[in-house]
């Protein structure tokens, strides 16, 4: 059974609420209507239910989907493996190795994830400290990360979750919540229970997709339903304060189009702040003060139409193309502008799990990328362009020496 919370719009903005704050949001960008974009399908004429996209901004800094879908809907049964990726590989020990230099961790540190998918982050950590336990709502994504020696636990990680946790594992010196709060209507529902399992002086490693990255960088494809948030640090700052909790550290990568990793501790532990923390903070307002917003929802109206003109003018020229990446990102891309398997044939992708779906409404096919490249294209969209550099790199290794590559963001460009 699907529920969709059909939250209010600008129509009645008087009840249009910021999930952070309270305050009441604008809406910013109207994508249409989609079906989640993770759900894959398993035939290219498959009946599939569509809901509103719609991107709302708060004057607090937050960022947030209107309309959200149920978590449990979206996350049963989920098809988001974290890839093997020489990039996160780096980003891991990069975040590792600061929370240690930091004293956020240490060899007798025990460490819950939260949304741990199948165990890659974990993997990393467990060498460097006394336990780790993964908690992850997708059982067919657990079983892989138990299958891989990462003990899991296939739950939705609240309250009752974390008390039980914090009863039988022991609390614990630092939770990780990668890309995972953004992933809940209600970030507060997660935070209450990580309150609940964190050491008293214990500290919460949290990593989001940085909306001042997606605005800045154009990526309107970060926009899908399993992105109920688009966290700007003063968001993430309002989140914590309100569950006694202070920011103390913040990281940036280049992961995921642009990260922010914030460190919190309780607020009650007389922990230090880093001092770029208010320099970030202010960068931030000035940003948004001077229209990067709007800046934003007008570029992605120009992508779009780059983007359209430039596939139709590759294919009546008789190129075939795929897509490289069955990413959500590439879900909201290609249905945004109305692509569909007459445009793009195909779309390479190295996970086993999604290989032989289609991609939902616009219905491409997803093969293996060793299937794609004995089969080149003429052109691949770039869909998971987050890894462009290594997906180029692993089709030249191929010998797909001639094979061009549309990067749709942070401009429209053929590499
Ligand atoms: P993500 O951007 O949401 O992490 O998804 C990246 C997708 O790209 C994921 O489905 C796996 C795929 N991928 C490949 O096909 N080959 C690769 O080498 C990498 C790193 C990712
Ligand atoms: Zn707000």
């Amino acid at each position: 059974m699907l529920n969709v919370e059909l939250l209010p719009t600008i129509d009645n903005p008087a009840v249009a609420r910021c999930r952070l704050c309270g305050g009441t949001t604008k809406t910013l960008l109207d994508l249409g209507s989609m079906p989640p974009a993770n759900w894959l399908m398993t035939s290219h004429v498959q009946a599939i239910r569509e809901f509103p996209l719609v991107l709302e901004k708060c004057d607090c800094g937050n960022f947030q989907l209107g309309y959200c879908l149920d978590a449990e809907d979206l996350y049963t049964h989920y098809n988001y493996a974290t890839p093997k990726s020489p990039s996160l590989s780096e980003h891991y020990s990069r975040l590792i190795g600061h929370l240690e230099q930091n004293g956020y961790l240490n060899r007798d540190s025990k460490v819950i994830e939260i949304g741990s998918n199948v165990g890659r982050f974990l993997a990393a950590l467990r060498p460097r400290v006394r336990s780790v336990l993964g908690i992850d709502p997708a059982k067919n994504i657990a079983e892989i990360a138990n299958r891989n020696g990462i003990r899991t636990l296939v739950e939705f990680f609240d309250r009752g979750v974390a008390r039980d946790l914090a009863c039988v594992e022991g609390k614990a010196d630092l939770v990780v919540a990668r890309h995972c709060l953004a992933h809940n209507r209600d970030p507060y529902e997660i935070l209450d229970g990580i309150v609940d399992v964190l050491a008293p002086d214990g500290a919460l490693l949290i990593e989001n997709a940085y909306a001042m990255s997606t605005l800045q960088k154009n990526e309107f494809d970060q926009i899908y339903h399993e992105h109920m948030f688009y966290f700007t640090l003063h968001a993430v700052r309002t989140m914590l304060e309100r569950r006694g909790l202070t920011l103390v550290d913040v990281m940036f990568s280049d992961v995921h189009g642009g990260s922010i990793a914030c460190v919190a501790k309780r607020s009650t532990s007389n922990a230090s702040i880093a001092s770029r923390i208010s320099a970030e903070l202010w960068h931030e307002r000035e940003l948004l003060d001077r229209g990067l917003a709007q800046r934003f929802v007008d570029s992605t109206a120009s992508i779009q139409s780059q983007l359209k003109v430039t596939i139709g003018n590759l294919r009546d020229l008789g190129n075939t193309i795929y897509a490289y990446g069955a990413t959500a990102k590439g879900a909201t891309l290609m249905n945004s502008i109305g692509l569909t398997s007459r445009d793009i044939s195909y779309c390479a992708d190295s996970t086993p799990i999604k290989q032989g779906k289609f991609i939902p409404k616009c219905g491409i096919e997803i093969v293996s990328e060793e299937w794609a490249f004995a089969n080149p294209p003429d052109v691949f969209l770039l869909t998971a362009w987050n890894y462009k550099n290594e997906l180029i790199a692993k089709a030249r290794a191929a010998g797909l020496e001639r094979v061009r590559f549309i990067v749709p963001v942070p401009d429209v460009t053929i590499v």
